[in-house]
């Protein structure tokens, strides 16, 4: 039966778009874990902790599924009757519709709520990364990286909270995201998944979105569960390739990757996913000491840690330290894993089985994980409600509402990089030519975790919304068109010049193909020859160029930098965001989108914005290695903000330091303005960073208005991992950095 009344209605509304407050989720329910778990037979509960691919109770083979998709009846009875299996995840290839994962989950649901001893529901789970991506017609949502630069984790909040809405409508209940893993290896094929490479600022917009998924109570029909990932060290690998080694000494684990998850354990996430690839030569999934010394005693935390894809099979096959796949099994579920994301056959419950009536993984163990399970699924009220659009309506999903707040936040995460001669904003009289190979494609402003997995696959776009050609059409009379060249294959087209050559501006769409995982493993970072010889090519018309990057991570475009009179990243702002970008070039939204990477200029000059100072140019003799195309934090806005005024000042007891500013829009257009406060410690027992962002605000100021921006830093959030791995603020100078403005303090 449907409940629905104008209360309901308007507490949907209310909840959904206002900020919501930290949460433990530790909601409790009549449900007697300990009874069932007493009830529970091995076979029941190694079933718990299984999680299996959607494939594999589907018509048709595992990854070759019949279409139009359909649940096979006698697998799903061998699933959950007969394993008795807790989890399912994933979709079989491409989104579905509403009605369709309606029908899913219910099925499921219903086979697992009446047909099995203890009644347990399923917890289904999905990448839903920028919106729900895998339900038709759901609202797309810029990648996590542009929302990072928007500074505004209000906005990834509503965001988030819009997602969950949309997902529980489907009736799933569990979310693998946000990516926490700090973006510090630019060559990696996730960068666009993460909020870059701050700390402070992954933390801030982590924390943020994890509030937005869960509400202060998860069991809420219209918030799901979050799951912290990738558990940890995935975004450091020495070579840049996904799922590669990384070496990381503690200190640098604790100081660069440690802290998001932290924040997200304290901000009450249910789940972490761990990290598919190794540190230091173990591989994570078998390494106790981060699982359960880490993860359980240090961090406290009680949720349920979930493998990544096939991990444990990859403990046997890829990295060689299983000698067989029972081993594997052995080796993770001792270590400390919940959950394993199998995916694709009972291996895993049948040699899970296998070892515990061997004695081999104590019981104590299972039951401590399937404890976890059926409280996760207790606290996000599966127990009482198992498919919540039995009980609830959803009238927002992809409401103008939700679409709309997609394109504020484009608005705010497009970054003006370069411009010069007042190139930007085009003024509407201007004749326009539109070229490259990012221009007229909804799958390229998607991005991976689009309507497929790497979000190529074009026939399921949705036409209806705005290429980046559609949408400068709308906003300019006269504009051509020709793609010009391809990704990374240049077709010297003559139309192409000849149009350009026609034009007053000429608006260059460049990027890189979607692909994240493996699949987005690259050689270079340099942008693709073909685009580069193509722009060089109009830039030998003598028009004005304005760049336009769509890219998964900054690609280097150091050689036709000087050949274009404006940049602007994109980013990957999805089938919303289109209008958004149109809408800066024509200056209708005045750019405040903000660096949160470092934007290099050399693909072997890969260094971060808080290395240290033997990174810098020039440091006694020879080249330095810093030299980036865009600083972090860069970006440009039409008017022209003034920071003055700044004032620092610490507590008696050393234990606070407050800080104002005066920032000053000191142009004829209102604008927002990201500030951004940089902290130096000066000399210190491990070489200092030459500097950290340790707090930011952003507001609107006025044309012509002055607004006070004043922050309070707890000197304990200058703390650097000393060399016995403990937080320490030393005593000493440091040198506090706002817009150009810096004011030193002595601790
Ligand atoms: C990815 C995870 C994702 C999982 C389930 C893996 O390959 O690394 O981030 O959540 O697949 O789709």
């Amino acid at each position: 039966m449907k409940s629905f009344s104008n209360y309901l209605y308007l507490f949907i509304v209310v909840t959904v778009l206002v900020a919501c407050n930290q949460s433990k989720n530790q909601k409790e329910t009549s449900v007697d874990i300990d009874q069932i778990l007493s009830e529970m037979s091995v076979k029941e509960k190694v079933g718990q902790m299984t999680q299996l691919n959607l494939d594999v109770i589907s018509v048709g083979e595992v990854f070759d599924l019949e279409e139009p998709h359909k649940l096979d009846s006698a697998k799903l009875r061998k699933a959950i009757v007969e394993y008795g299996i807790g989890s399912i995840l994933n979709v079989g290839g491409h989104a579905y519709t509403l009605e369709h994962w309606n029908e899913i989950i219910s099925t499921v649901q219903n086979i697992a709520t009446t047909e099995t001893n203890h009644g347990v529901p399923i917890i289904y789970g999905i990448d839903a990364i920028h919106g729900a991506n895998y339900l038709l017609g759901g609202t797309l949502f810029p990648q996590p990286l542009a929302q990072a630069a928007t500074f505004n984790p209000d906005m990834a909040r509503k965001a988030a909270a819009m997602t969950a809405y949309e997902t529980r409508a489907s009736g799933i209940p569990w979310n693998f995201s946000p990516v926490l893993d700090v973006a510090r290896q630019p060559l990696w094929s996730r960068v666009f998944e993460t909020y870059g490479e701050d700390v402070y600022l992954c933390k801030r917009m982590g924390v943020a979105t994890i509030e937005g998924y869960q509400g202060d109570d998860a069991s809420d029909p219209y918030r799901v569960a979050s799951c912290m990932k990738h558990f940890l060290g995935y975004s450091w690998s020495f070579t840049g390739k996904d799922r590669t080694t990384a070496y990381i000494p503690e200190t640098q684990l604790r100081e660069y990757f440690l802290p998001t998850f932290e924040a997200a354990v304290d901000a009450g996430s249910l789940s972490v996913m761990i990290n598919s690839g190794d540190v230091n030569g173990i591989p994570v999934h078998a390494d106790k000491r981060i699982l359960t010394d880490l993860l359980r005693t240090e961090l406290e935390f009680d949720g349920v840690a979930v493998t990544d894809w096939e991990d444990i099979i990859k403990l046997h096959q890829f990295h060689k330290i299983a000698p067989t796949l029972k081993d594997a099994v052995k080796m993770a579920i001792n270590a400390g894993i919940d959950m394993s994301m199998v995916p694709n056959d009972y291996e895993f419950s049948d040699l899970l089985l296998e070892l515990v009536n061997e004695g081999e993984v104590p019981m104590s163990r299972i039951d401590e994980s399937v404890r976890r399970i059926l409280v996760m699924k207790q606290r996000l009220g599966l127990f009482e409600d198992p498919f919540t659009p039995d009980n609830y309506e959803y009238p927002l999903v992809a409401s103008d509402s939700f679409i709309n707040h997609s394109y504020q936040i484009a608005g705010e995460a497009i970054t003006l990089l370069k411009n010069v001669n007042g190139t930007l904003p085009i003024s509407q009289d201007k004749k326009v030519f539109v070229t490259g190979p990012m221009a007229n494609s909804l799958t390229m402003i998607n991005g991976s975790w689009g309507r497929t997995w790497q979000g190529t696959d074009d026939q399921w776009d949705d036409t209806s919304k705005h290429t980046i050609l559609d949408a400068i059409q709308a906003n300019f009379a006269e504009v051509s068109f020709e793609q010009g060249c391809e990704i990374n294959k240049l077709t010297q087209d003559k139309k192409a010049y000849n149009k350009a050559r026609n034009s007053d501006v000429i608006i260059a769409c460049m990027g890189e193909y979607p692909s994240t995982e493996k699949p987005g493993d690259i050689h270079s970072l340099n942008l693709e020859e073909a685009q580069i010889e193509y722009v060089k090519g109009l830039a030998k018309l003598g028009k004005p160029i304005v760049l336009v990057l769509v890219e998964n991570r900054a690609r280097v475009i150091r050689e036709i930098e000087p050949l274009c009179e404006s940049i602007v990243l994109a980013y990957q702002p999805s089938e919303n965001g289109s209008d958004a970008l149109a809408d800066v070039i024509s200056g209708e939204i005045n750019p405040s989108g903000k660096l949160p990477v470092t934007y290099p200029k050399y693909t072997n000059s890969l260094i971060l914005y808080d290395h240290k100072y033997t990174d810098q140019l020039n440091v006694d003799f020879g080249l330095g290695a810093f030299e980036p195309q865009f600083e972090f934090g860069h970006g440009l806005s039409y008017t022209n903000f003034e920071y003055s005024n700044l004032k620092v000042n610490k507590t008696d007891d050393n234990e606070s330091i407050s800080i104002s500013v005066n920032v000053t829009n000191k142009g004829n257009r209102d604008g927002k303005e990201s500030v951004l406060v940089f902290v130096s410690d000066l000399y210190a027992s491990i070489t200092p960073s030459v500097k950290r962002l340790r707090a930011f605000d952003k507001q609107m100021i006025n044309a012509g208005e002055t607004l006070v921006f004043e922050f309070v830093i707890d000197t304990d959030e200058l703390a650097f991992v000393s060399s016995d791995n403990q937080w320490v603020t030393e005593p000493g100078d440091y040198t506090i950095s706002i817009g150009g403005l810096t004011e030193n303090i002595t601790l």
